[in-house]
């Protein structure tokens, strides 16, 4: 039975590796990168071997696992898994992206990979929930690739599904990608919302997010100078504010707003001066969840640094993914 691994393996938003590997030499310098392919790093562990139950706090890494490399048959995967002692299995694409980030060509040959690699594998392994404490392996699928395998210790503070993927069900005319955004964030950080509880939505048009806000019980006040979807006219709950952010009068803002939420592309320093403008008529405030943009690699450098700025706004807990959803920004949630 093998329990540990001389590597780790994370995967990541395709692009995002070397954002991924500078927050690892940051956050855990005795991970060093070693083979990587799109959305996928593996790392060589210099201090002590890698344990399943590992899971680096990071903003990037989509789930971790101890690495067993790639698997050029169903054969070798088995042997990795009666290796390693386990019976459960998550199986997924390497990239758990929404559908709509892959051209129709790929999101079928992704499809028919992962059917054949489960019809192979799935007779081997237990069904039902897998329960905290239980070893799993991950089987990382691409078309035309031997599966990358890794295994992890399963816990409430891992990967929930195969790959890391969030489901959410987007409802039919969900008026943009914002709703699976603000979807994902909700059942990842899991915010303590009640019902009915308010939220200054910050660049909300067409509104996805809005949309998203309100199926989960809260009243919503939207801001943005573009009109929201024509579906979403006379929504229950729903005060459209059609302003910029900058003009926004902090006494034009509904009492007892309890969250805050920009998805509005704006630069995380603007975001921050809004919100400490705005912030005395912000007091019954819980938290806030935003989309920060980290394009480039400065903008993912200065992650660290933009969140101690919200820490000083008053966030006492502050953390940030980068969600499947996400593409050229990362989610952060902070209470205080
Ligand atoms: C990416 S879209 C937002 C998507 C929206 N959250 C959704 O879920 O459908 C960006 C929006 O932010 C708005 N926006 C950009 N800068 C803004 C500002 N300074 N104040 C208010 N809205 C702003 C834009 O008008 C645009 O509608």
């Amino acid at each position: 039975m093998i329990a540990t691994s001389p590597f780790a393996l994370a995967t990541c938003q395709p692009g995002m590796e070397r954002a991924l590997k500078a927050e690892v030499a940051r956050i855990r310098p005795d991970l060093h990168p070693g083979f990587q392919r799109p959305g996928l790093v593996t790392f060589k562990a210099t201090r002590s071997p890698f344990r399943p139950d590992e899971a680096p706090a990071s903003v990037f890494a989509r789930l971790w696992a101890a690495s067993a490399g790639p698997c050029l048959t169903a054969d070798a995967v088995l042997a990795t898994a009666a290796d390693i002692g386990t019976v459960r299995l998550f199986l997924s694409a390497r990239d758990v992206s929404p559908e709509d980030d892959h051209p129709h060509a790929l999101r079928v040959a992704i499809q028919r990979d992962l059917s054949g690699w489960d019809r192979t594998l799935r007779p081997a392994f237990t069904g039902g929930a897998i329960q905290p404490g239980e070893l799993v392996l991950d089987v990382l699928t691409w078309p035309g690739e031997a599966p990358v395998v890794g295994w992890h210790r399963h816990g409430p503070d891992r990967h929930a599904e195969p790959g890391g993927a969030i489901p959410v069900t987007v409802p039919a005319g969900a008026p943009s990608r914002g709703y699976r955004k603000i979807a994902e964030a909700l059942r990842v950080f899991r915010p303590p919302l009640a019902q009915g509880d308010g939220v200054l939505e910050l660049g909300s048009a067409p509104g996805g997010g809005t949309r998203a806000w309100l199926d989960a019980g809260c009243r919503v006040a939207a801001v943005d100078p573009q009109p929201l979807h024509a579906d979403l006219r006379g929504a229950p709950g729903l005060k459209p504010i059609a302003a910029r952010v900058g003009d926004l009068a902090p006494d034009s803002l509904p009492p007892g707003l309890k969250w805050v939420s920009c998805d509005a592309g704006i630069t995380a320093d603007d975001l921050v001066h809004a919100l400490a403008r705005l912030k005395p008529s912000l007091g019954a405030v819980k938290g806030w969840i935003v989309m920060l943009p980290v394009a480039d690699d400065a903008a993912a450098k200065r992650l660290p640094a933009t969140l101690q700025k919200l820490r000083k706004l008053g966030a006492t807990h502050v953390v940030a993914r980068q969600l499947p959803s996400n593409r050229g920004d990362v989610a952060v949630y902070a209470t205080r």
